[in-house]
């Protein structure tokens, strides 16, 4: 085994069917350069040419996109070079913080929508889709929320919340996260592995039958999605929560709740195993269940990998192109988005997030700090271009 950290049970494409590129499109544009395979990567310049993320997820028929803010770290939508470099490697959009209750509601009944609206605007004028993220998430909530919704009213507050941001935005929204991280990390307390949160303890696990109702009434042609992290990699603690969020999604649909997708968040760890089968088998279960596959928040965790760069970024591409040539295996997946396309504005960058012991930033993303497209920028298209091959 040639990356010991990826237990390879079964690569998702044949390496003859990318090196070869079936398709006219991967004919004229290929971006596998003059090394193909894992662990070699085209150095920036050679890179620099090839068409965007979006057009090799086009090739596929699904959208590629990322995270954004109105301004981050100084880097706003209107710099020009980093507008740019959205609009090429993009045509999907979702907002990394604008539309977390905290950021729209803060004071109970004052709307502010500024930042929301910024980030609808910048995706309709790149023609690129809009995701909404996210209407209940036990982080971000503001102070008035929980003792509101412990007054009695907790359905009609969620509703409430609900029908304005969706009703705000409808028909303008590829896909909603309706219920954000609703299942906690191992060990959890609840037998059905439900997090405690604000909304759970007011009004139990119905409280997703009531969130996803209302986003449906709000606006009938968002994909609802469920979305979570920890889903993707080896340890026990993934297995348990993969099972508990399928016995969470079996649930809704029995009880026809319009759940149509689930969100992977792929918050990915170069110090942890990736292990094939168990992934691509939970795929597969989510699949049966009808729903949609969204990758949601793509990103790596680089502190399992060494100080040096080209190794790191290197490990880090690899890792990304096995998580997503199985993830893109499944036909269910139809979306693939980063959180963040660059490292300077990745949160992993930035407080509190645990920084690398070595106090090297990290390189989660898939450009550079001048916005030069790095090996994981490589990885993905090529993962792309391979599953449009298949
Ligand atoms: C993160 C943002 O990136 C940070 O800026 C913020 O401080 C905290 O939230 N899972 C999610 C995202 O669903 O909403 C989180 O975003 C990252 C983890």
């Amino acid at each position: 085994m040639k990356y010991p950290w990826v237990q390879s049970e079964r690569v998702g494409c044949s390496r003859r069917a990318f090196l070869l590129g079936a398709t006219g499109f991967a004919a004229a544009m290929s971006p596998i350069g003059s090394a193909a395979g894992a662990g070699i990567y085209d150095a920036p310049a050679a890179l620099a040419t090839m068409p965007g993320l979006k057009d090799h997820a086009s090739a596929k028929g699904i959208l590629f996109g990322t995270a954004i803010a109105p301004t981050k770290n100084n880097l706003s939508l209107s710099d020009p070079a980093y507008g740019s470099a959205l609009v090429t490697e993009c045509n999907v959009f979702v907002a990394e913080n604008a539309m977390k209750w905290g950021s729209l509601e803060a004071t109970r009944g004052a709307l502010t929508f500024g930042g929301a609206d910024a980030v609808a605007t910048f995706a309709e004028r790149s023609g690129a889709k809009l995701r909404g993220h996210t209407l209940l998430w036990h982080q971000n909530v503001p102070g008035w929320v929980e003792p509101a919704l412990g007054s009695g009213g907790a359905e009609a507050v969620i509703r409430k919340h609900i029908a304005e941001v969706v009703g705000r935005y409808k028909g303008r929204v590829h896909s909603w996260d309706v219920v954000n991280e609703g299942v906690g990390d191992a060990p959890v307390a609840r037998a059905d592995g439900l997090r405690t949160t604000p909304f759970l303890n007011a009004l139990g696990p119905t409280y997703f039958d009531i969130a996803f109702d209302a986003a449906h009434q709000a606006d009938p042609d968002a994909v609802l999605t469920y979305n979570d992290y920890n889903l993707e990699h080896g340890a026990p603690y993934n297995a348990t929560k993969r099972n508990n969020v399928l016995r969470l999604l079996e649930g809704l649909r029995k009880r026809n709740v319009p759940v149509q997708a689930l969100g992977v968040q792929a918050h990915l760890h170069t110090g942890e195993m990736f292990v094939e089968r168990d992934y691509a088998r939970f795929l597969n279960d989510i699949a049966q269940l009808g729903l949609k596959i969204f990758v949601t928040e793509l990103d790596v965790d680089d502190r399992g990998a060494p100080m040096d760069v080209s190794a790191r970024d290197a490990q880090c591409a690899d890792l990304v192109r096995a998580f997503l040539d199985v993830t893109l295996a499944q036909k269910a997946c139809t979306a693939v988005l980063t959180w963040g396309i660059a490292d300077k504005i990745s949160w992993l960058n930035l407080p509190p997030q645990p920084l690398r012991s070595d106090g090297a930033t990290h390189r989660p993303t898939v450009l550079d700090d001048d916005l030069k497209r790095k090996p994981m920028w490589q990885a993905i298209a090529r993962s792309l271009l391979a599953a449009a091959a298949r």
